[in-house]
């Protein structure tokens, strides 16, 4: 938001979203579908996903990686967008999931995606979430610390079972991205240290008895968009299992993680084309078996935010004041992300373009989803989409404000459902109880 070079104009965004298309008429169209008419009978806010999007994306990534005949396994990162529905799809299309809480995992195995093709990450995973993970035999647990791997020997070793797991590597890596989502730098709270990784491997590949390791794992960062950052990491990696098996010790598995980067506003991101040679390069005959966790990539561009103009307000600067909030995108809010915006409606070529600040309702003045935009002039009731908005999006969604959970559409060749209903206020304050002592003064 803060970048001082001029922002894509409107065609420049609709060119860059293939999904997207401008009908006279209709409007903005996703999937066949004229988006008005979704906002009209929904309401908004409405997150909306087009699987056609997503499925094509998912065969975009396993093409750009069948082009080396590698021996992979895909595994959609869970945490960038966890419909149901979207994880169902993608498992028809052979996708496992990489989940990083028991909640992800419980919802992909509700989604059918087969425990054998789910991998375990995330930094602080629970005794619970770790015996859950045990008992459904998942694929593997990428276990993120010293203390974490005795900690499921221990329980393994209790329920007299053997973990498969993969120790996930801390390689002190720039991702070259934005402060907030890099994970690979030595001060990051994730992976273990590179320099201990050695020492740890040989010990829980030859004492431990409740864990069978099979690799090694990583994950640089997130929307990274350019090559370096993939190519010292992984290259670290190889490094590695050839000290290791120089030692006698077997590596099978290598998980290269997700990242790859999106074009949100002007960045050049790199295609699964060259995600995929730089694996082939650097792992191609080493003989292991690889996984990537990609989110990002394939649901970002599947998905847009409906938002309607509450009011306009003119005054140093005019403002649209929106019915999204940072409760729903938090985004902009958090990382200063650029979304791109674009009319729904049908604008008319002699509508003036005016710069605007498209600003949330929540008390707060970080509740901004753009400044100073080059937008068709906005009144009173118009309608918004905020493109990429399909991964961490919805997922991260708060009621802050008590306002309650938007509605979710799928739009599947050309006609669309709902795939959650608008939470009620009386559903978000259903758990609340009051107090013994409060509710008997009030009765
Ligand atoms: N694998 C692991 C272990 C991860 O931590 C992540 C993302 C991924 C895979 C998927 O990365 P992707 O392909 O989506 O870049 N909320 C932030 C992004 C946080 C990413 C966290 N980890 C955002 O809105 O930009």
């Amino acid at each position: 938001m803060t970048t001082s070079h001029p922002d894509p104009t409107l065609d420049t965004l609709l060119h860059n979203h293939p999904t997207l298309k401008k009908d006279l008429q209709r409007g903005l169209v996703m999937g066949g579908v004229a988006l008005r008419d979704i906002a009209q009978a929904v309401g908004t806010p409405c997150w909306i996903i087009d699987a056609g999007t997503l499925r094509q994306r998912a065969q975009d990534m396993q093409t750009a990686f069948e082009a080396y005949s590698l021996p992979i396994d895909y595994h959609f990162a869970v945490k960038s967008q966890d419909h149901r529905a979207c994880l169902s799809l993608l498992a028809q299309q052979g996708w496992g999931a990489d989940v990083v809480s028991g909640g992800e995992l419980q919802r992909a195995l509700a989604a059918n995606i087969p425990a054998e093709r789910i991998v375990f990450s995330g930094i602080g995973k629970t005794d619970d979430e770790l015996k859950l993970a045990i008992t459904h035999d998942i694929a593997q647990i990428n276990v993120e610390s010293r203390e974490e791997l005795y900690r499921l020997n221990a329980l393994a070793s209790t329920m007299k079972k053997r973990a498969r797991i993969s120790l996930r590597v801390n390689p002190d890596v720039d991702a070259q991205t934005h402060d907030k989502i890099t994970t690979g730098r030595a001060e990051d709270k994730f992976g273990i240290a590179y320099n201990e990784i050695h020492a740890l491997y040989r010990h829980a590949q030859r004492e431990m008895s409740g864990i069978h390791l099979v690799g090694l794992a990583v994950h640089l960062g997130s929307q990274i968009s350019t090559e370096a950052p993939f190519r010292q990491g992984y290259t670290k990696i190889a490094e590695l299992i050839r000290s290791l098996r120089h030692e006698g010790l077997t590596v099978e598995e290598i998980d290269c993680g997700g990242g790859l980067g999106i074009t949100y506003r002007d960045e050049i991101a790199p295609p699964p084309s060259m995600l995929a040679h730089v694996i082939n390069d650097i792992f191609g005959d080493m003989d292991v078996h690889l996984r990537i966790e990609p989110g990002r990539w394939l649901a970002a561009p599947a998905g847009v935010l409906l938002t309607q103009v509450i009011d306009t307000k003119e005054g140093v600067r005019k403002f649209a004041i929106v019915d999204a909030g940072m409760n729903d995108l938090v985004r902009p809010a958090m990382y200063d992300s650029w979304h791109g915006i674009l009319p729904v409606g049908p604008t008319s070529p002699s509508t003036p373009i005016e710069r605007v600040d498209v600003v949330g309702p929540v008390c707060e003045s970080s509740d901004t989803f753009a400044r100073q935009r080059a937008l068709p002039s906005l009144k009173r009731h118009d309608i918004l989409a905020f493109l990429d908005a399909g991964a961490y999006g919805s997922v991260m969604s708060s009621t802050y404000n008590s306002r309650p959970f938007a509605a979710q559409v799928m739009i599947h060749e050309g006609k669309w459902e709902i795939i959650r209903q608008r939470q009620s206020l009386e559903e978000l304050m259903a758990h609340e109880r009051l107090p013994q002592w409060l509710s008997q003064t009030e009765s």
